[in-house]
């Protein structure tokens, strides 16, 4: 069943000159159809450089909306239009219009992980791939707003030891993992390492041998000598980390609820080959927003590139 999708899919994209862009939170079968998998920040890039006329964004609604904001001439689709996002919801526009406006000389740094709306009220946006580095290249005294992730956040502060006041947000995959079952597993394994999203709550990033971004915990698990990882974070990155190392094994990280056995994104998962296909079919779900909205939302992004492309990140 899933081949004919594939094989339809494929005509479609030669025909209407589309491109799909799936993270690596996608189900492998997305994965293995996609032109293009990547982390938040590398998926960005390619919206942003694609000469493609259609990008299939196989993802969720911040990541379409991003790729449309830096590349407003073409057509962006998104296969699930209900593919949200636990993070970005936890920082509604105008809750943050508020607190932004109540700390006029602080400078706003948000995730990727917002709405355009939220963007709209950023300054520099960041991804995990390059939080830190954002965040080292504002000046020693700079007073910093960071959004929305709190786990994410006291992690960079940790790190910098700067002012920065944390939005109380996170995300219902990195806050469910379960440091009690996670530690059991390291029991059974010894040999194994933990690696982890700086999206986890702190406890599990304590034990953790490894912290980065999907990006960076895919190419750490290839260039590692471990034969055994304990994985902290959604259980979609572990097929390119198999495909990549097929000798070497991976483990998901189980969340609090012990009778599952990985962490999945119910909005990542959202996505299947019929909605790929169907969305190129009919050109919709189609990502459409403001102009003016984008405008402002493009500024913070284009900051982050610049940072990005002048610390060789990208
Ligand atoms: P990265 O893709 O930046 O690693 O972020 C993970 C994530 O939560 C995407 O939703
Ligand atoms: Fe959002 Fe978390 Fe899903 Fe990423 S894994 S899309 S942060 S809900």
């Amino acid at each position: 069943m899933n081949n004919i999708w594939i094989k339809k899919i494929k005509e479609l994209k030669k025909g209407k000159n589309a491109i799909i862009l799936a993270h690596y939170y996608q189900e492998s079968e997305i994965q293995d159809i996609a032109d293009f998998v990547g982390d938040s920040l590398a998926l960005a890039q390619k919206a942003m450089d694609t000469k493609a006329d259609i990008i299939v964004l196989a993802g969720v609604h911040f990541m379409a909306e991003t790729a449309k904001i830096l590349n407003p001439a073409k057509k962006v689709l998104l296969p699930a239009p209900d593919a949200g996002c636990s993070l970005a919801d936890s920082c509604p526009a105008d809750a943050f219009e508020d607190f932004v406006m109540a700390h006029p000389e602080y400078t706003v740094v948000s995730y990727v992980n917002t709405t355009a709306a939220v963007k709209a009220l950023t300054d520099i946006v960041c991804t995990s791939s390059n939080a830190l580095q954002i965040i080292e290249s504002l000046p020693k005294d700079e007073k910093i707003i960071f959004a929305p992730d709190r786990n994410l956040g006291d992690y960079i502060k940790r790190l910098t030891n700067r002012e920065m006041l944390i939005w109380n947000g996170a995300c219902h995959v990195h806050e469910a993992f379960s440091l009690e079952r996670i530690l059991e597993l390291k029991k059974q394994h010894p040999e194994a390492k933990i690696l982890a999203h700086p999206e986890c709550p702190k406890p599990v990033l304590i034990v953790a041998d490894h912290i980065g971004s999907t990006a960076a915990l895919l190419k750490f698990s290839q260039t590692d000598t471990a034969q055994t990882y304990i994985v902290a974070t959604e259980s979609g990155i572990l097929h390119q980390m198999q495909k990549a190392s097929p000798a070497k094994t991976f483990i998901p990280a189980p969340p609090n609820d012990s009778t599952c056995a990985c962490n999945d994104c119910r909005y990542m998962k959202l996505v299947t080959l019929q909605k790929i296909y169907d969305c190129l079919e009919n050109e919709s779900p189609e990502i459409i927003l403001d102009k003016d909205l984008c405008a402002k939302a493009e500024k913070s992004i284009l900051r982050m590139m610049e940072i990005s492309k002048k610390l060789k990140l990208i």
